[in-house]
C-alpha cells in the first residue's frame, strides 16, 4: 500500500519533538509502509535536501536508543520532501495537488499539527482543491478549540470538507500502551468485572502530572491553560477508559459511543461543586530534581500578572447505576514533584475486620502510565511479622511491569496513532461529539475562573501542586495516591 504523509506545521514543535521520532521508528521496525513519502509543509524556504538536514539536527535531541544511525538515517531521509506553503493561498493547495498527482498513492494522510487557529483554513482549502477525496485522511492535534462554541465551528468545518470516517482527531494519550492495556485489563479478561462498580470501588483517581515546566511553549501555553491543555482531553479520555460500559465489539463506533455516555453521564457542575471541588494552581520558583527552576510568571512568552491555571485538581461522579456516588478524583499539572502519571483504583475494605492492617494500605488497584508502565495490585498478606502477632498484616504487591515482561522496545504513543491512521483504524481517536461533551463539561469551570477575583492559588515548583488540593480530598477521609 503506497502513503502520502503531509505534515502541516512540518518545522514545528510537535513535527520534530513527537512526530518525526515516530514515524523513525516505525520505519526502524519496518512498519512504515515501503515507499511512502513524507512531506513537511511550512512557511519556510527550504529545499528537500535542506528539510532532511533540519530534520537530522533535531533528532540529536532525541533519546539515545532512539536516535538513527548516519545510514538509517540517509534511508529514512529518502522519504522525506519538503513543500513552502502560505495556508491561506489557494494557489499552493494547487500546488500541493499537483505534486500529490505525481504519484497518486492509496491513502494521503493531512497532519494538521499547526496552530489551532488555521485547522478551518486547511480544512477549507483542501475541500476547496479537491483534496479530500476518499482516500484523503485527516488528523487533527489536540486541542479543538478553545471553548464549546469554537470546537463546534471548526468541526462543522470539517463535517463540510470531510467524511467524519476521514476524520481523526488525535489524544495521544490513547495511544499509550499503558491505555491500551487498560482496555486488555477490563475487557479481556473476566476477573475484575464483577468488583467494577459502585458497591466495591471506593474512590478512583486520576493523577498525570508532569516535571516540566512550559518549556519553549509559554505564549501557547499561557492562552491555554492545565484545563484545556490536559483536562479537557487526555484525564477525561482516561476517566472514560476506567468508566465506560464494555462496548459490544472493539470497532470505533462501539468503543466511542461508551465512552460518549461516560461524558454524558458527567455530574453537571453546581456553584457550589465548581467552588468545593475545583482547585487550580500556578507554579512559583522553586526547584525540581534538584535544580532551581523559575517560577510560571518568569517564564519566557507568559504574561508576569498571568492567571493562567498550570495546574487543575478536581472531583466528579459519574452519574449512573454503576458508578452513581463513586468520587473520580482528576489532578494535572506542571512542575510537579515528579513525572508521574497513574490510576488508583480504591477498593472498599473488608465488611468486617478480623486483622489489624495498617489504614488505606492495601486494596488497591494502580496502573501507572508513566515513566514505568504497568498493573500493581495492592493486598495486605501476613508478611515477616507472622511469629510475634499471627493477627497483624502487612501490605504487599503483584507487579506486573509490561517494560520488563514485553520488553521497553514497545511501539510508542504516537508511532502507534500514525500506524492506526496510514491503515484507517479510528478506534483510538476521539469523534467530534465526544469532543463536544467534554468542551460542555469543562466550560462551567472556565466560566466561573472568570469571574473569580482570587485566582490560581500559587505552589512552588517541585512540590504536589496548592495545599487547597489536598484539603480537597481530605474533606471526605482521603488522601492523593504519593501520600497514601
Ligand atoms: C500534551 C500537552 O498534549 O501532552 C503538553 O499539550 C503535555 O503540555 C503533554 O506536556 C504530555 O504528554 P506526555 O505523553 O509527555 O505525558
Amino acid at each position: 500500500m503506497s502513503f502520502d504523509l503531509v505534515l502541516f506545521g512540518g518545522t514545528g514543535d510537535l513535527a520534530w519533538r513527537k512526530l518525526m521520532p515516530a514515524l523513525f521508528q516505525a520505519f526502524r521496525h519496518g512498519t512504515l509502509p515501503e515507499g511512502g513519502r513524507i512531506i513537511g509543509v511550512a512557511r519556510d524556504d527550504l529545499s528537500h535536501e535542506q528539510y532532511r538536514a533540519l530534520i537530522a539536527s533535531r533528532f540529536g535531541g532525541v533519546e539515545l536508543a532512539k536516535r538513527p544511525s548516519e545510514d538509517e538515517f540517509a534511508r529514512f531521509a529518502a522519504m522525506l520532501h519538503f513543500l513552502r506553503m502560505d495556508l491561506s493561498r489557494p494557489e499552493d493547495y494547487a500546488r500541493l495537488s499537483s505534486m500529490l498527482n505525481e504519484r497518486q498513492a492509496d491513502t494521503v494522510v493531512m497532519y494538521v499539527a499547526t496552530a489551532p487557529s488555521l485547522f478551518t483554513t486547511v480544512c477549507e482549502q483542501l475541500a476547496s482543491a479537491g483534496l479530500n477525496q476518499p482516500q484523503v485522511r485527516i488528523v487533527l492535534e489536540k486541542p479543538l478549540g478553545h471553548d464549546l462554541a469554537s470546537n463546534r465551528a471548526i468541526n462543522e468545518t470539517v463535517r463540510h470538507s470531510f467524511q467524519e470516517k476521514q476524520v481523526f482527531r488525535i489524544d495521544h494519550y490513547l495511544g499509550k500502551p499503558s491505555v491500551q492495556n487498560l482496555f486488555a485489563l477490563r475487557f479481556g479478561n473476566a476477573l475484575f468485572e464483577p468488583l467494577w462498580r459502585r458497591e466495591n470501588i471506593s474512590n478512583i483517581q486520576i493523577t498525570i502530572a508532569e516535571d516540566l515546566g512550559v518549556e519553549k511553549r509559554g505564549a501557547f501555553y499561557d492562552q491555554t491553560g492545565a484545563l484545556r491543555d490536559m483536562v479537557q482531553n487526555h484525564a477525561l479520555q482516561l476517566l472514560c477508559a476506567i468508566g465506560m460500559e464494555p462496548p459490544i465489539n472493539a470497532h470505533a463506533d462501539a468503543i466511542r459511543d461508551e465512552k460518549l455516555k461516560v461524558l454524558r453521564s458527567l455530574k453537571p457542575w453546581t456553584a457550589e461543586t465548581l467552588s468545593q471541588h475545583v482547585v487550580r494552581g500556578q507554579y512559583t520558583a522553586g526547584g525540581v530534581n534538584g535544580t532551581a527552576v523559575p517560577g510560571y510568571r518568569e517564564e519566557s512568552g507568559v504574561d508576569p500578572q498571568s492567571r493562567t491555571e498550570t495546574f487543575v485538581a478536581l472531583r466528579t461522579e459519574i452519574a449512573n447505576w454503576r458508578w452513581a456516588g463513586v468520587p473520580f478524583y482528576l489532578r494535572t499539572g506542571k512542575r510537579l514533584a515528579s513525572r508521574d502519571a497513574r490510576i488508583v483504583v480504591t477498593f472498599r475494605p473488608a465488611p468486617h475486620a478480623i486483622f489489624k492492617a495498617p489504614m488505606g494500605a492495601a486494596n488497591r488497584l494502580v496502573i501507572n502510565l508513566q515513566p514505568r508502565d504497568g498493573l500493581e495490585l495492592h493486598l495486605l498478606a501476613q508478611g515477616q511479622d507472622n511469629r510475634r502477632n499471627a493477627q497483624s498484616l502487612s501490605p504487599v504487591q503483584l507487579d506486573l511491569d509490561f517494560d520488563r515482561r514485553f520488553g521497553s522496545e514497545r511501539v510508542g504513543a504516537y508511532e502507534r496513532l500514525l500506524l492506526d491512521v496510514i491503515d484507517g483504524r479510528l478506534n483510538l481517536f476521539v469523534r467530534s461529539d465526544e469532543q463536544e461533551e467534554a468542551w460542555r463539561w469543562v466550560e462551567p469551570i472556565l466560566d466561573a475562573w472568570k469571574s473569580d477575583a482570587q485566582g490560581p492559588r500559587p505552589y512552588v515548583a517541585g512540590t504536589w501542586g496548592p495545599s487547597a488540593s489536598s484539603a480537597m480530598i481530605a474533606r471526605e477521609g482521603l488522601c492523593w495516591s504519593e501520600e497514601a
